[in-house]
């Protein structure tokens, strides 16, 4: 049948994997190296490798019998999952081998850390250095909310601490079986007494404990991660422990991690160019290695007896069913975080400033509103967002704010979609009526119900409830699917556009839709559900007086 290249191989996974695949008609080749493009068999059809092997695109297409990546680890970002599917190459993991094993982990990094073990162990220290800290009544934030982190709430709730946890896709049943609360990453951060990470490594992973988040830590806080280095800004880190904002730090995984491997070393020092990023971090690690309240093991938090033959186990039975068209555990590439939806009301416009109604008619900004268009976008520019698609509506004032603001926030090649769908209300026969006069004419009632009544009629125009029946669908066919994808929307529209995408997004009813105002000169910021509900918002403005609207 097929041949097995089986990398990073140690005696362990050879006695296991050899038991385990005996009774097939597979042939397999053990390496105990990881994988090298020197190292390949040609013939090879089943690739299996351990984190520390990276499946390159070079490598997937120099084996063109390629059928099988089979990942003896959970995590899969050593494998280029994009050079996989491009060749129809099928990846699977081993999901589930170790959540306690590496739980416990996070204990022994914890417990290294919190009775000054390396201290201790040193005969010479005295008794004030061996002073530490109770693990009981503190609390622990958990970021990401999976296997691990499950059963690393479980640990932590038998000594007593209290448990606060992040995770983008929160499950909320969880809340109450574990006795814990979701709360934002910032504030996690800013409460927690010991951080521990067990999210997936994805760009959008990329340095998620940054520079900003390091700053906000609880004074005298410990850090553990067992999940992977590059989640971690190292040179931040090490700032934070300089600083003394972090009282310790456990780390089972860090960038550049080859490095704590001697051999791996060598290796390096023979090429006559070493790349410079993994100089800086094998700087990084030496100087880790240097502070007196830093833990580092070398990958090593999966690494029991019982573990590995799980590891073993499963990676033998993936590899069996595949021949036989049964998948179980093919890799999926992570969930990418929501996208947000940015929503702006567009600048004052010349009939704004005049307090007319201008409903579908074409009306230019005015001086000011081109001013506060740039002013917006300086201010998306300070939240940090990237604008990945841009919509207005066909209403020229739309367009000129969403130009101002994609302008002054320098996002220069965002593509625009100008939709009808967000379109002003029809303000009918009384377009071009000037609001205040209209007031003195219908009485305060009459014209209170009519501009803000979910079913009011206007002579010849649109009800809000007509604007939601187009506004509604629109949103949910174009910039949802956007933003379940991770992209970060913004959209310019009106006050009456705007305010029934609002309804919706936050279920509001008929009889309250009239106290929702949508204000200019504020950028209202929402992540939402796949079917387009509020998750959470928040919202920032410039300082700009309102015009008469
Ligand atoms: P899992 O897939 O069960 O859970 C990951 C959780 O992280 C999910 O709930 C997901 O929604 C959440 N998540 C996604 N994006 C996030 C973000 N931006 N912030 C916070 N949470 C986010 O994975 P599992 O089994 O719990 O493993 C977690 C990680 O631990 C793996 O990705 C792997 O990198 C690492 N690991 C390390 C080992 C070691 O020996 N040091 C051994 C096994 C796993």
């Amino acid at each position: 049948m097929a041949l097995l290249s089986i990398y990073d191989a140690s005696e362990l996974d050879q006695e296991h994997l050899s038991d385990a695949l005996k009774d097939t008609d597979h042939r397999w080749e053990f390496i105990s190296d990881k994988v090298s493009l020197t190292s390949l068999n040609p013939e090879c059809e089943v690739l299996s490798v351990f984190v520390s092997s990276p499946v390159t695109k070079e490598i997937i297409d120099a084996l063109p019998n390629l059928k099988l990546i089979a990942c003896r680890s959970t995590g899969f970002n050593n494998i280029d999952l994009k050079a996989a599917s491009e060749r129809d190459i099928t990846v699977v993991n081993v999901p589930t081998y170790g959540e306690s094993t590496v739980a416990e982990y996070v204990f022994t990094l914890l417990l290294y850390l919190s009775r000054k073990l390396q201290n201790a162990l040193n005969p010479t220290a005295g008794i004030a250095q061996l002073t530490g800290f109770d693990l009981r009544g503190k609390t622990i934030g958990v970021i990401g909310t999976g296997h691990i982190g499950q059963k690393t709430m479980n640990i932590a709730r038998g000594f007593e601490m209290n448990i606060v946890a992040y995770d983008p896709f929160p499950n909320y049943e969880l809340e109450t079986q574990l006795n814990f609360s979701y709360v934002p990453l910032d504030e996690l951060v800013k409460s927690s007494d010991v951080l521990t990470l067990h999210a997936p490594y994805m760009p959008s992973t990329h340095h998620m404990i940054g520079a900003e988040q390091l700053q906000n830590v609880k004074q005298g806080s410990v850090l553990i991660n067992t999940a992977r280095g590059e989640l971690i800004d190292t040179a931040a880190l090490i700032e934070a422990l300089d600083s003394g904002r972090l009282a310790g730090v456990g780390l089972d995984v860090v960038e550049g991690e080859v490095l704590m491997h001697m051999d791996e070393e060598v290796a390096l020092l023979r090429h006559s160019q070493i790349p410079e990023d993994l100089l800086r971090h094998g700087i990084e690690i030496s100087t880790l290695q240097k502070m007196p309240n830093v833990v580092i093991t070398p990958h090593n938090a999966f690494n029991t007896k019982e573990a590995i033959q799980r590891i073993n186990n499963t990676t033998a039975q993936n590899i069996i069913s595949f021949w036989y068209g049964d998948v179980p555990n093919k890799v999926k590439p992570p969930k990418r975080e929501a996208g947000k939806l940015l929503l702006i009301r567009h600048a004052e416009s010349e009939w704004n400033a005049s307090g007319r109604w201008s409903g579908l008619r074409d009306v230019h900004l005015s001086e000011k509103g081109f001013h506060e268009a740039a002013l917006l976008g300086i201010e998306l520019k300070k939240m940090g967002i990237h604008v990945d698609y841009a919509y207005c509506s066909e209403q020229i004032r739309t367009r000129e704010t969403l130009e101002g603001i994609l302008g002054a926030s320098q996002h220069f090649e965002v593509p625009i979609s100008r939709d009808g769908a967000f379109n002003e209300r029809d303000y009918g026969k009384y377009t071009g009526k000037n609001k205040w006069e209209m007031l003195e004419a219908i009485g305060q009632e009459e014209w209170e119900k009519m501009r803000r009544g979910w079913n009011q009629e206007i002579p010849g125009g649109e009800t809000l409830k007509t604007v939601y029946e187009r506004v509604v669908p629109a949103y949910l066919e174009k910039i949802v699917p956007k933003l379940s994808n991770g992209e970060n929307v913004l959209l310019v529209a009106h006050g009456n556009s705007i305010r029934s995408l609002i309804k919706y997004i936050e279920n509001i009813d008929d009889e309250h839709i009239s106290d929702l105002e949508m204000i200019f000169g504020s950028i209202v910021e929402y992540t939402v559900d796949e079917n387009g509900h509020i998750l959470s918002k928040s919202s920032s403005a410039i300082n700009s007086p309102p015009p008469h609207a």
